[in-house]
């Protein structure tokens, strides 16, 4: 299983959803691959945001070592779920697609909701990076039905 998590910046909210999502995979023995990428450039090369680390660190988990990047078209081939943090991600991401497969793999990280961005409000990375932990455990046991639902 591939899975790209997708913000603006991807210094804030993806790192942690790939980092949590990481973390969880390899908890339960699964060889998936996450990734993450921002659907802006400003911060390509960078380490994600340093009050990200920090809360994710809080709770033992440590995320220094990824690097922004931006979303590339190849990653509509690479990857099997897209998962975005807000409509507006999800709006510019749709708009690179030229196929229907490529649509059909990005959805809302979650559904019918938003991850709030807190690159403004010191306050908020903690609540984030809880409400991104409790999708994360969601997500990933609806993946692994997904996958068994494939498989048969
Ligand atoms: P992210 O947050 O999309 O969760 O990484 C942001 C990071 C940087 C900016 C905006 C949002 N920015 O404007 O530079």
């Amino acid at each position: 299983m591939k899975i790209l998590m997708v913000c603006l910046g991807n210094i804030c909210r993806s790192p942690l959803a790939h980092g949590i999502m990481q973390h969880l995979a390899e908890k339960k023995g699964l060889n998936w691959q996450i990734d993450s990428a921002g659907t802006g450039n400003w911060h390509c090369g960078k380490a994600p945001d340093s009050r990200s680390i920090k809360v994710s660190l809080s709770y033992g988990l440590d995320i220094s070592t990824q690097k922004a990047r931006q979303f590339q078209l190849s990653d509509f081939e690479e990857f099997d779920h897209i998962l975005v943090m807000d409509q507006q991600n999800y709006k510019d991401v749709i708009s690179l697609a030229t196929h229907q497969e490529h649509i059909n793999k990005v959805q809302l990280f979650i559904p019918n909701g938003f991850v709030p961005d807190p690159y403004w409000d010191d306050t908020q990375f903690k609540p984030v990076y809880d409400l991104i932990y409790a999708r994360s455990e969601k997500l990933l046991q609806e993946l692994l039905k997904s996958e068994e639902g494939a498989i048969r």
